[in-house]
């Protein structure tokens, strides 16, 4: 073992995510003969102000989405730059990154070539120095396993013909241990399957490997759900809790939430007023993205209004960085942030953006991205960070289990140390 092994090669590759499309995947070899592959995830429903993903824009090639410059640019500009750096600078290879880019989004090299190279260096550093990822980022006392959220219904940008609400998720945060968590899980997923069978309906899944069922209403998918939950042999809420993630942007239009499932317009008051009468209705305890990810005073309104009793969690609207985290911190928007290295390109500045967020009181839900791959570093992310709160989509796809497989490792390597975060996950269901 040497803390001074530096890198000796980086490159890249264009190789293919969980929906087809190209994605970069970068290979670290260090001077001890280390080598080790991190590749990049790519989301749909995007926030404006997310770091910029790199594509070609050749239409001969993935209909434009080919990342052959992205890879280019690892080849050249981020070999050129990091070669000869000791690994275990996290900070100063991010830096680096960082400074070679030179702009704000992180638009020259791409933020799937930049993340593609910090992640990979991450991983490298933690096979020089012998320490599980989730040990090298967050330390002796990283043991805490999250309560994972399962992605069982998809709508919206996720499932075309499915509800508009894009996310409907198992939280089996009443299971003691990671292990029994899955299982919850996946037995649900299972019940939820046969109760659209009964239902008549369709069982085919979206990306996040949820049912697409074609519902009358938002609102139908969770009483399925409700009904899954309790076929399965469950107590909705205590056993199992819904959160959901409407991904709010993907259906505002001129100022307005058009919800087609459920033939209505509305206002961002009304919006909030619909989210208030589920939350009174129904086991909810995290809801993401709620309205769309300009409206800073509805934000602030909906937490004012629903804080004390749900979580609500900023994706598009603080896109994983800490300048808007902070816009939401000073003004009381949200009480949760979603955590996706891709939206702000390098592990540095992921972990200093939930390091933020949990000094602030703000809980952290560390998320994979709708197109994937098999890395799973997310997965070790989460128990570094202590967060408690992972989704990873179903417990469907090899892409998606892949994240749930490596915490099952994880618990497993842990032993008697592993704790599993269950309620205490959620502020306001901690019981003091
Ligand atoms: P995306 O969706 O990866 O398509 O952005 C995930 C999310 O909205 O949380
Ligand atoms: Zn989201």
């Amino acid at each position: 073992m040497s803390s001074r092994a530096v890198i000796e090669e980086i490159s890249a590759d264009e190789i293919l995510d969980s929906r087809g499309n190209p994605t970069v995947e970068v290979s670290v070899t260090l001077s001890s003969g280390v080598t080790v592959n991190a590749s990049v995830p790519s989301g749909a429903s995007t926030g404006e102000f997310e770091a910029v993903e790199l594509r070609d824009r050749d239409p001969k090639r993935y209909g434009g989405k080919g990342v052959l410059c992205a890879v280019k640019h690892v080849n050249e500009e981020v070999a050129w730059a990091l070669t000869g750096m000791r690994v275990d600078d996290q900070r100063l290879i991010d830096e680096k990154l960082i400074e070679t880019d030179g702009s704000e989004s992180k638009k020259v090299l791409g933020a799937n070539a930049i993340l593609g190279a910090s992640l990979a260096c991450a991983k490298a550093g933690a096979a020089e120095s012998g320490l599980p990822l989730f040990r090298y980022l967050g330390g002796a006392n990283a043991h805490v396993l999250p309560v994972p959220m399962f992605n069982v219904l998809n709508g919206g940008k996720h499932g075309q013909g499915g509800p508009d609400v894009q996310e409907f998720k198992l939280v089996p945060l009443g299971a003691p241990t990671f292990r029994e968590a899955l299982r919850y899980g996946a037995e649900t997923y299972h019940a939820l399957g046969a109760v659209l069978v009964d239902a008549g309906l369709s069982t085919n899944v979206g990306d996040e490997g949820g049912y697409v069922p074609q519902l009358p209403s938002n609102e139908a998918a969770l009483e399925l759900i409700l009904r899954a939950i309790e076929r399965a042999g469950y107590r909705p809420g205590e056993d199992i809790a819904i959160g959901i993630d409407p991904a709010a942007n993907s259906f505002y239009e001129d100022g307005r939430y058009c919800l087609v499932r459920d033939s209505k317009t509305l206002t961002t008051d009304e919006m909030i007023a619909f989210w208030a009468d589920w939350v009174n209705r129904y086991p909810l305890v995290s809801l993401e993205d709620p309205l769309a990810d300009g409206d800073w005073a509805g934000f602030a309104t909906l937490t004012r209004e629903l804080g004390s009793r749900v979580q609500i969690v900023g994706d598009d609207l603080f896109v994983t960085n800490r300048k808007f985290l902070q816009r939401g911190i000073d003004e009381h928007c949200c009480n949760s942030i979603l955590i996706k290295l891709n939206q702000i390109g390098t592990v540095t500045e992921t972990l200093d953006t939930a390091q933020l967020a949990l000094s602030a009181g703000y809980s952290c839900l560390v998320s994979h991205r709708s197109g994937e791959t098999e890395d799973t570093s997310i997965a070790d992310l989460a128990v570094a960070l202590g967060c408690g709160q992972i989704k990873s989509g179903a417990p469907a796809r090899g892409e998606r289990v892949a994240k749930y497989n490596r915490l099952l490792a994880i618990e497993r390597a842990l032993g008697e140390d592993a704790r599993f975060a269950g309620r205490d996950a959620f502020r306001h269901l901690r019981r003091s």
